[in-house]
């Protein structure tokens, strides 16, 4: 068996250093119709499928650490080429990893039910995730979901009955048996015990294109000021700051959250969080004196940051307080917008 970090590098897909939305022709050997599994728990289902339908390359998401590296001995086990981990919050994936129209297939087997009704915001299967998996269909592509939960089986079927972007393949928004189906673990747990199960299979309905692009990929952003100043003095007293916006829709909370001196050098970085919808960032940003009267403020290496709009954001949230600090600095260049506003 390989050591775990061979296995890595060769079943893990490194997400955080690859450009976005993921093209999974760079992830697999050979180019073939992509299926996702989300939650993929023991792993048993992805194995199956793989395995009986070799023609196809699939992605499984994940968030817990040991199913994936028993997936990962799995993998390895049969020797499939065809198999690749995204370990990954799936709403995160969905909204924000993935061009439209990339996959065949989509399987939710089995999602965490939070029964209690003050937890029913935190079930995966909201409205706008359920929209984001639609999307990511290709024309005609399926996605299939199986609960053992009533309640979340009521959940589910309101939504997809209320998605312009799915129609239905059955009779029924949902049936309790679907032939040639590979058992889960869980839903064999279910059977055990006499709790009946519930299928939906949905498929995307054309036109496609009609919705908004994503965002395309974006150089760094950068602003530079000119003119002499103490960087001590501007971060002396640093105070934590929350900045809560809104764009295209979606919330965005910028924390601005600790300053560290670079030692021995005119070099300051903010520890930032930016939260855009799902996507979660934990970047630094770097402020420099680099030569004499020039100053730079962009973002550091560390946290593989993604342009975003949150990114720009926190950039020209730094910018206004280095600004405010040193009101004599000039503006010589700002991608992120007016820093004069
Ligand atoms: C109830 S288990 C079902 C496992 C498997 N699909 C089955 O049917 O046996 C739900 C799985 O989804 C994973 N999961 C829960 N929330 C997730 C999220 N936001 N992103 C990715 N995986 C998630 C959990 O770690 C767990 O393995």
């Amino acid at each position: 068996m390989k050591p775990l970090s061979e296995q890595i590098s060769d079943y893990l897909i490194p997400w955080k250093d690859m450009d976005w939305p993921l093209n999974p022709d760079t992830i697999f050997p050979s180019e073939m119709p992509v299926v996702l599994e989300i939650g993929f728990g023991d792993g048993s289902f992805l194995i199956d499928i793989a395995t009986r339908f070799p023609d196809r390359n699939y992605i499984g998401i994940e968030l817990a650490w040991d199913p994936i590296q028993r997936l990962f001995k799995k993998i390895e086990r049969l020797g499939l080429e065809n198999v690749r981990v995204l370990r990954c919050d799936a709403g995160q994936a969905m909204t924000s990893l993935f061009q439209h129209a990339t996959f065949d297939e989509v399987f939710i087997n089995h999602p965490d039910p939070w029964p209690k009704e003050r937890h029913h915001r935190r079930r995966l299967l909201q409205r706008e995730f359920i929209r984001a998996v639609a999307l990511s269909l290709k024309a005609h592509g399926t996605l299939t979901i199986a609960t053992d939960h009533a309640d979340y089986a009521q959940w589910i079927s309101e939504i997809l009955e209320s998605q312009e972007e799915l129609g239905n393949t059955l009779n029924e928004t949902r049936v309790s048996n679907l032939d040639g189906r590979i058992i889960t673990r869980y839903q064999k747990k279910a059977q055990e015990v006499g709790i009946g199960n519930h299928f939906f299979v949905w498929k995307r309905q054309v036109p496609l294109g009609a919705e908004k692009p994503r965002d395309r990929k974006e150089d760094m952003p950068n602003v530079a000021l000119n003119g002499q100043v103490d960087l001590d003095d501007v971060f002396a007293g640093f105070e934590r700051q929350n900045f809560q916006e809104r764009h295209r829709d979606v919330d965005v909370q910028i924390n601005l959250v600790r300053a560290f001196k670079q030692h021995g050098e005119s070099h300051y970085m903010v520890e930032t969080m930016i939260k855009e919808g799902r996507l979660n960032q934990q970047i630094g940003v770097n402020v420099l004196i680099l030569a004499g009267d020039k100053i730079t403020i962009k973002t550091s290496a560390i946290g593989f940051p993604r342009a975003t709009w949150g990114v720009k954001r926190a950039l020209w949230h730094v910018s206004r307080m280095v600004l405010a600090k040193a009101p004599h600095l000039k503006i010589v260049n700002s991608t992120v917008g007016d820093l004069l506003e």
